[in-house]
């Protein structure tokens, strides 16, 4: 692929100061634990591949297994500790160099670097010296239960991840530029797949096709598996078996964006297999194409989610019948609950670090929180009628279509990160 720009990194000052930004949460007289991910075993001798706990790596950027931070806050300031595995020549020859603990120490802006085998002793000596233990509720880890029960009757207990969530809300420069990234390779996988359509005889080569250009360009291939679902396969939302044949004048609906550094990329384009939009297609393709804009550009700081998904509901609602697909007033359809057959999901939601990124939806006292710069977030209405549904139009029988972008948060309104993948029906279809 042809880019020019260098690729984007987040500097370790970066990670620092997110360390400096979570200690200051934390209460007087604390100390805060996040492991990095268990490694998963697939079969005997054999692992899937190694991927860091999103938390761990917001604050970290460390990517190897048996490794853990710890921060001790005192009444104001605070500490930093990185334990890391020891380099150990036998190992190292089989799973693959390890920075070990002089490297860390060089160049991580951690006060104290230790190996793994230290943790419980040096957090047990620690914790006798806290009052408050944050920890991720979430996690179930033989590191974390020895800890936890020596901790149980001297602490107060806080859920580490909470705070790491929140702050993951709102994305930095760096962190925006590396989504960028990955959107950019997702947008060449899903302009090679409407070239491509045409020529494939399965959902399985168009989803290897769109991997292909995944890996081929550094990403961790996906950052979901990806849904490529022709036809009535399109109605099963989270369809991944993409083993069908590939049938002219049918729509095939692909779900997939990769995985660039950790960070996400999640498009949705509804695509014709033969590369042409039937009339009944474009109708429905168009309609939902529309909606898809209107609620993009009602992005902006203050914004609320839900506000968003009752107008796309509205707008899909009056669209459908337009359509003669829903009969009736809008406002009564909704109200009956009519719409959610046709669009059973969310507008949209956060992504960063995750395709659906861990950060709350509600503050601390339950209240939905706003847009607000910086935030990114998909906006990906569907509709969706199964072949069989007889109080349906013969002609939309069949047929399951999403579109989805993702979108930023900016202080004037909106930045689609996915404008320049294709989806006007015109520019489809001259792929
Ligand atoms: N790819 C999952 C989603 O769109 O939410
Ligand atoms: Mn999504
Ligand atoms: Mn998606």
């Amino acid at each position: 692929m042809a880019r020019t720009a260098a690729v984007p990194v987040i500097l370790e000052e970066e990670y620092e100061s997110r360390r400096a930004d979570l200690a200051k949460e934390l209460k007087p007289n604390s100390l805060f634990l996040l492991l990095s991910a268990k490694p998963q075993q697939r079969s005997h001798d054999t692992e899937f591949p190694y991927r860091q706990n999103s938390n761990f790596y917001y604050l970290t950027g460390f990517k190897e297994e048996n490794a853990a931070l710890v921060i001790v806050r005192g009444k104001k300031a605070f500490n930093t500790y990185l334990f890391v595995q020891k380099k150990e020549k036998q190992l190292e020859l089989w799973t693959g160099k390890r920075l070990g603990e002089k490297r860390a120490k060089k160049l991580f802006h951690v006060d104290n670097v230790f190996t793994s085998e230290l943790l419980h002793e040096k957090v047990l000596g620690l914790l006798s010296k806290s009052k408050n233990f944050y920890y991720d509720f979430n996690v179930t880890d033989t590191r974390l239960d020895a800890l936890r029960e020596k901790a149980k009757s001297l602490l107060a207990h806080y859920n580490a991840a909470t705070l790491v969530e929140r702050a993951r809300l709102v994305k930095s420069p760096a962190e925006i530029r590396l989504i960028k990234h990955a959107i950019s390779i997702t947008k060449e996988a899903h302009h090679r797949a409407m070239k491509l359509s045409k020529q494939l005889t399965t959902e399985k080569e168009l989803q290897a096709e769109i991997e292909y250009v995944f890996t081929k360009n550094g990403a961790y291939s996906d950052a979901y598996t990806s849904i490529v679902a022709s036809g009535n396969a399109a109605n099963t939302l989270h369809y991944i078996e993409n083993n069908k044949a590939l049938k002219d004048g049918e729509l095939i609906l692909i779900d997939a964006g990769c995985e660039y550094e950790y960070y996400a990329s999640d498009i949705t384009r509804t695509i014709p297999a033969n590369g042409k939009f039937s009339k009944a297609q474009k109708e429905l393709y168009e309609m939902i194409l529309n909606v898809e804009k209107e609620i993009i550009s009602m992005v902006r700081v203050g914004v609320l989610r839900s506000h968003l998904q009752k107008r796309a509901q509205e707008l899909l609602c009056r669209g459908l019948v337009s359509l003669g697909i829903l009969e009736g007033e809008c406002k009564k359809l909704l109200k009956k609950g009519k719409l959610n057959k046709y669009y059973p999901h969310g507008i949209g939601h956060w992504m960063g670090l995750d395709v659906h990124d861990q950060a709350p939806y509600k503050d601390a006292k339950g209240k939905e929180i706003p847009l607000c710069e910086g935030m990114v977030l998909t906006i990906e209405p569907g509709i969706y009628i199964d072949k069989d549904d007889k109080s349906v139009p013969k002609k939309y029988r069949g047929i399951g279509i999403r579109i989805e972008d993702d979108i930023l948060v900016r202080g004037s309104g909106y930045e689609n990160l996915s404008a320049a993948i294709a989806k006007e029906v015109q520019e489809i279809e001259s792929m």
